[in-house]
């Protein structure tokens, strides 16, 4: 280990490597799940640094774990328990190379905040349209392939990436930082690294497509009677607001009765009772409002819809205050956690059986597990679901774990297999979903992965134990 550790701080300096417990504490606990132990820490500055890091781990025989902002929900950004990793942290390597308006991408090293991208943008008129409530690395976002609350519109990062530049486990920097919306050359190399948890090599720079930032956004909070009101308002929204609709979020009725106690400074937006989902709605144009008026083609619009609803689906709407509706949408998370145990899903079903999955859900969960609170809400405009499962631990006997691997059991067959869904819909698989990974995702695709992980990685650098 010291002879390793000299090599590195020959690399880099000695003071971009330690082994000193309070350097490498801040990085062995997870956002959310994930604790390990480092064996050390290192800070590289530049895409050169970072392949130097790994040819030096390499030649060592250590093993490597790459962290970013830390901001990843499924345990794969922190080291595992083995105490052997050496830990990269990417906070040095935080330039924005190039912005280009005209071929509309910026440059950046893959320690990049999303926040420092976008203020850097903003002036400019244009954006890196992922938005989220957290604030990753632009690499981290890269290999989760982050989707969050505007996906809808604008697509995950695997449809805004064009290139990128990777550090391998052999020390090598591979990879093409092109500006090309066409090029059918054959394989997309970029797309390798996408939503792979960082398995094949750690993204030191990427090219991604900007958006024009919108002039104008309207907003609107509607409570709708059920999750099919809430389907059609999607498709009735689509066919008459199409290319302006920008999110289309759900929340029911227990997230929104939570949020609103324990959030901070919420007010409850609907007279009398929590209608059984609240569902946000965003439009967004680049037009000036002088040209159109988003916010009344958005009050119209929906009016209009819940006129003509049969199922008469709407039971209120709000237009406008968009801040205060977005305030609720992003203390969901927080606010369910203070109220008690969570046990929190990230799922997608095809958009057309949400409702129907929830209601099943829900009357399964109610039948196996009366005390588990069902709160849902998320990303419907993609067919998203946040199940979280909330319970108070002082009313339930037993083992935990076993509790914990009851519900995952019963929600993860039901949505996989019975609704067609996924057990992982945008943040990743990582430790925390590893063996759904390998008991639904289907035997060739893993065969695939593993020979990739084979050809980059051949010792295992990047694998992590456990
Ligand atoms: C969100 O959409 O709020 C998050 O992805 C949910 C989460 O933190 O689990
Ligand atoms: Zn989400």
């Amino acid at each position: 280990m010291s002879a390793l550790l000299d090599a590195l701080r020959t690399a880099l300096g000695a003071g971009r490597v330690s082994d000193a417990a309070a350097d490498r504490s801040r990085y062995e606990t997870g956002w959310r799940y994930g604790k390990g132990e480092a064996m050390a820490v290192v800070w590289p500055s530049s895409p050169e640094q970072v392949a130097t890091c790994l040819r030096i781990c390499g030649e060592h025989g250590a093993r490597v774990q790459p962290i970013g902002a830390n901001t990843g929900l499924v345990g794969a950004s922190n080291p595992d328990a083995s105490g052997e990793q050496v830990v990269v942290s990417l906070e040095r390597l935080n330039r924005i190379v190039e912005i280009d308006p005209v071929d509309r991408v910026a440059v950046v090293e893959g320690g990049v905040l999303l926040s420092q991208l976008n203020e850097e943008l903003a002036p400019l008129g244009l954006m890196f349209p992922i938005d989220l409530g957290a604030d990753p690395q632009v690499g981290g976002m890269v290999v989760t392939n982050t989707g969050g609350t505007r996906l809808l519109r604008y697509g995950d990062v695997r449809r805004n990436l064009i290139g990128v530049e990777v550090a391998l486990p052999d020390g090598t920097l591979a990879g093409r930082l092109h500006r090309l919306r066409k090029n059918n050359t054959g394989l997309d190399f970029a797309q390798l690294f996408v939503g792979t948890s960082g398995r094949y090599g750690i993204v030191t720079r990427a090219v991604v497509q900007l958006a024009p930032r919108p002039r104008q956004t309207a907003s609107a909070l509607v409570a709708a009677s059920d999750g099919t009101a809430a389907l059609d308002l999607l498709r009735g929204l689509e066919s008459s607001t199409g290319e302006f609709l920008t999110a289309f979020e759900v929340i029911g009725r227990e997230a929104l009765e939570i949020t609103l106690r324990r959030g901070a400074n919420l007010r409850p937006p609907f007279q009398g009772e929590l209608p059984d989902y609240a569902v946000l709605v965003e439009l967004s144009s680049t037009l000036d409002r002088d040209r159109l008026d988003l916010e009344s083609l958005l009050e119209e619009t929906l009016v209009a819809h819940a006129e003509d609803d049969p199922r008469e689906g709407l039971v209120d709407v709000l237009v406008g205050r968009g801040e205060d509706f977005w305030s609720i949408r992003h203390q969901i998370t927080e606010s369910l956690r203070e109220e008690g145990k969570v046990l929190a899903f990230d799922l997608s079903v095809p958009r057309s059986r949400l409702a129907e999955f929830s209601d099943e859900m829900r009357a399964r969960l109610a039948r196996s597990h009366p005390f588990v609170r069902f709160c849902d809400y998320g990303h419907w405009g993609d067919g998203g679901t946040h199940l979280n499962l909330v319970w108070d631990p002082a009313v339930v006997d037993g083992d935990p774990e076993r509790l914990w691997g009851e519900l995952r059991e019963l929600v993860y067959t039901t949505c996989v297999e019975d609704f067609d869904g996924s057990f992982s819909a945008e943040h990743g698989v990582g430790p925390h979903n590893q063996m759904w990974y390998e008991r639904f995702v289907a035997a060739p695709v893993q065969a695939v992965a593993s020979l990739l992980a084979e050809h980059f990685d051949p010792a295992g650098m990047l694998r992590r134990r456990g």
